[in-house]
């Protein structure tokens, strides 16, 4: 076996920078940003000098911002030493999202790369609710704090987490509002997803394979399941999470690009650009969603119900939502590709909350065999070959094929040849916030959404969002599910499907 490949991003290799963080004092801040910063940290994965701003509304001073961000679990003496260092990086500057204090941000952020040499180079991380995006990018905008180099050479980036947008339009409103301050190339879309080892193995499996190519079409494929099912519940978002239902918060941006890696043709270079070309193009492709047309959709809401052996509530018992509300919970859509690989193969994208188990995964599964050579052997079926690839609960890719039985009778038995990355690779995989927020530190664009990417994205949704949610049956093609079962009785079994080969 030949020894690795790498193309290893060194801290050296990354130029000096500092990191702002709207939405300091937020969830994500705490619960995502930070923990990724030190595991990088840790790593010894930043930049050398590197620095973290944090900015909210909340007036507090540096201290105090650190000690709202220190772990709890740090009982070992290295750990708290090593928190102590990082939260040295790490600063605090209250803002009120007006000129006045943005200007006064501007002079600290001058000051601060004064005095630790990051050369102005920086990040603006927008971990705030969505409606603070334009008012911020427009800020940096007029407060001169988006121009590049404009303390000397710096660059400057701006990372827009989701959602960005809720519909075509306002997709294409927020992207006219940030070009007015930024280029397309300072512009950083994340979605978590792509961060995801398994993911990104997926263009490596696909490309750096042979074998997987001739029968990547339609002549050989079945059909494409990709399913993120979680056993969570809305959590403390009620407010998020009404608006955005699952159609908004997973098929727009994770499921979309899960569907995308599965079904782009080879770039014709690994850069990004190229990579982000081929992906729009399949989402161009999509078949308009018509149900006349073979697409298919259910919806469903979870009931109250039970999840291992925890009694949980429904939805529209839930903290924060409408006891009358007719937000979808789960989705199964069926969709089409119209292109020559993938005419007429169905794509089934899955996703629903509070369902039994968490389990992330795409199966590619392949047409039986055309003649049935043991059909007196077992029957009319032999279960056909199915590759899965997997991001939780492991990270895996695993192949299902038919096998003999050892011994004097001839016993066909389906058998799954795996591949765990947790088996082989016993260093932890990097965090998916840390692989981002990396990337664009390097300036490379390949794991994050484009401008066109985002807004064909959003075409292809936004008349489903109208049929779901403008129908007057709007609340009679809504199924109700109880916690902790696989989704709405109608489609229990597709479900299934995926789950078991
Ligand atoms: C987020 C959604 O983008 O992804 C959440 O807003 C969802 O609702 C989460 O729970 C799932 O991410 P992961 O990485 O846990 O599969």
């Amino acid at each position: 076996m030949k020894g690795p490949s790498c193309n290893t991003q060194a801290p050296d290799d990354l130029p000096p920078c500092t990191l702002v963080i709207f939405g300091a004092s937020g969830d994500l801040t705490r619960r995502k940003l930070i923990p990724a910063l030190f595991s990088m940290h840790r790593q010894d994965l930043l930049p050398r000098p590197f620095g973290i701003v944090g900015c909210s509304r909340t007036v507090m001073d540096h201290d105090a911002f650190r000690h709202s961000l220190r772990p709890e679990e740090l009982e070992h003496p290295a750990d708290a030493d090593a928190w102590e260092e990082f939260a040295g990086r790490i600063h605090y500057y209250p803002v009120r999202y007006d000129l006045e204090s943005f200007t006064g941000l501007r002079i600290f952020l001058q000051d601060l790369d004064r005095s630790s040499g990051t050369g102005d180079n920086r990040i603006f991380d927008l971990a705030v609710p969505p409606q603070l995006y334009p008012v911020i990018a427009t800020l940096l905008g007029e407060t001169g704090l988006a121009r590049e180099g404009a303390g000397g050479s710096g660059w400057t980036r701006i990372v827009i987490e989701k959602p960005f947008g809720h519909d075509l339009e306002s997709a294409r409103a927020l992207n006219k509002t940030l070009h007015r301050s930024f280029r397309e190339q300072q512009i950083f879309r994340i979605d978590h997803y792509l961060a995801k080892e398994t993911v990104q193995n997926m263009l490596v499996f696909r490309f750096a394979n042979s074998i997987f190519e001739p029968v990547w079409n339609r002549h050989h494929i079945e059909y494409v399941g990709i399913m993120a099912a979680e056993s969570l519940g809305i959590g403390s978002r009620a407010g998020y999470y009404e608006k955005a239902g699952v159609l908004r918060d997973m098929f727009q941006n994770h499921l979309m690009q899960l569907l995308v890696l599965t079904g782009m043709e080879p770039p014709c270079l690994l850069e990004s650009d190229p990579v982000q070309d081929e992906k729009v193009k399949v989402i161009r492709s999509l078949r308009d969603f018509n149900t006349e047309h073979g697409s298919r959709i259910c919806l469903g809401q979870y009931t109250a119900g039970e999840i291992g052996q925890t009694t949980v509530p429904g939805y529209r018992q839930e903290k924060g939502v409408d006891p009358r509300s007719s937000t979808p919970t789960f989705a199964l859509l069926e969709l089409y590709v119209d292109n020559w690989r993938w005419q007429n193969v169905p794509f089934l994208l899955i996703s629903g909350k509070r369902l039994p188990r968490k389990v992330t995964r795409i199966v590619v599964q392949f047409r039986e065999v055309p003649h049935h050579l043991f059909s007196n052997l077992v029957g009319d079926t032999i279960g056909a070959n199915r590759l899965t690839i997997e991001t939780f609960p492991d990270e895996a890719i695993r192949l299902t094929f038919q096998s003999k039985e050892p011994g004097a009778s001839l016993c066909l038995r389906s058998m799954t040849m795996d591949f765990t990355y947790g088996e082989l690779y016993r260093k932890s995989a990097l965090d998916a916030y840390a692989r981002v927020l990396l990337d664009c530190m390097a300036g490379d664009h390949m794991l994050f959404w484009r401008q066109d990417g985002i807004e064909q994205s959003w075409a292809f949704l936004t008349p489903v969002l109208r049929q779901c949610e403008q129908c007057l049956d709007r609340d009679t093609r809504l199924h109700f599910y109880p916690a902790g079962t696989w989704g709405p009785a109608p489609v229990r079994d597709t479900v299934r499907r995926l789950l078991n080969p």
